[in-house]
């Protein structure tokens, strides 16, 4: 699904020139939940907003789903990113003037998607994460857990094929975290590939592949968790 061969990130500020990520090479197939760990300042986010295709990359050659991300212009890098990826912030990033229905509606709206066509999907991503009932309150009205459940609806109402997730439990006591968790398993059973960045040893380990990510590269090891033929697939792939 996602091939990254030797991509580099420079961040180029007027004193410094920062490399977020060299040489980094990734391939994630379909299906796979990954969760990737690994220091502040190592590339994590700089990865993920690569992949969702939030931000541009210095060098090498990223393929998603065989299109050469590289070779798109900006439009044609649009229609790609909402056909296909949904992405979950740790800061929820919801609209505190809009309603749970509202905010999960914005995107559905940026794609032009018809109002029944929305409100079907709006209805059935907010059951999805068990907040149906509360599609009336604002953000500023529910718990940090039931907040993050609102994105992850905004996020699912795209219905993406691959679900990237940057330290999405960041914000939540250990209990909401596992609910979060808990619910993008579930997400994953029902077809989505994801990805999520996490400092949280524990949940990461949950997640059948883990890997690490260290001065913008990934760390030599990589941690599979699956059953052995699944082992030698992946690892064919890296
Ligand atoms: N917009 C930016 N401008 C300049 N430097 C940046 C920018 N974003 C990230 N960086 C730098 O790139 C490196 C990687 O950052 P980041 O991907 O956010 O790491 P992580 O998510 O692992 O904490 C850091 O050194 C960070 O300071
Ligand atoms: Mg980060």
């Amino acid at each position: 699904m996602l091939t990254m061969n030797n991509i580099g990130k420079i961040y180029q500020t007027e004193m410094v020139q920062t490399h977020a990520l060299r040489d980094f090479n990734l391939q994630v197939n379909e299906g796979e939940f990954i969760a990737v760990t690994g220091p502040s300042g190592s590339g994590k986010t700089t990865f993920l907003n690569i992949a969702g295709m939030l931000e541009p990359f210095s060098t090498g050659q990223y393929l998603l789903d065989g299109v050469d991300v590289g070779k798109l212009n900006d439009n044609q890098r649009a229609d790609l990113r909402n056909q296909k990826i949904g992405f979950i912030f740790q800061g929820f990033n919801l609209i505190p003037d809009l309603n749970l229905y509202e905010n999960v509606e914005v995107p559905l709206r940026y794609r032009g998607i018809k109002a029944s066509e929305r409100k079907r999907r709006i209805e059935q991503c907010l059951e999805q994460v068990g907040l149906a009932s509360r599609a009336k309150h604002l953000p500023q009205q529910l718990s940090g857990g039931q907040q993050q459940r609102v994105a992850i609806a905004r996020a699912l109402a795209g219905e993406p094929r691959f679900l990237l997730a940057d330290e999405p439990t960041g914000n939540l006591d250990s209990l909401m975290a596992r609910q979060v968790m808990e619910l993008l398993e579930q997400i994953n059973r029902d077809g989505a590939t994801i990805v999520m960045v996490t400092h949280d040893a524990e949940l990461a380990r949950r997640a059948p592949r883990n890997i690490q990510v260290v001065d913008g590269k990934l760390a030599d090891f990589t941690l599979y968790q699956g059953a052995p033929t699944a082992n030698a697939h992946v690892l064919e792939g890296v």
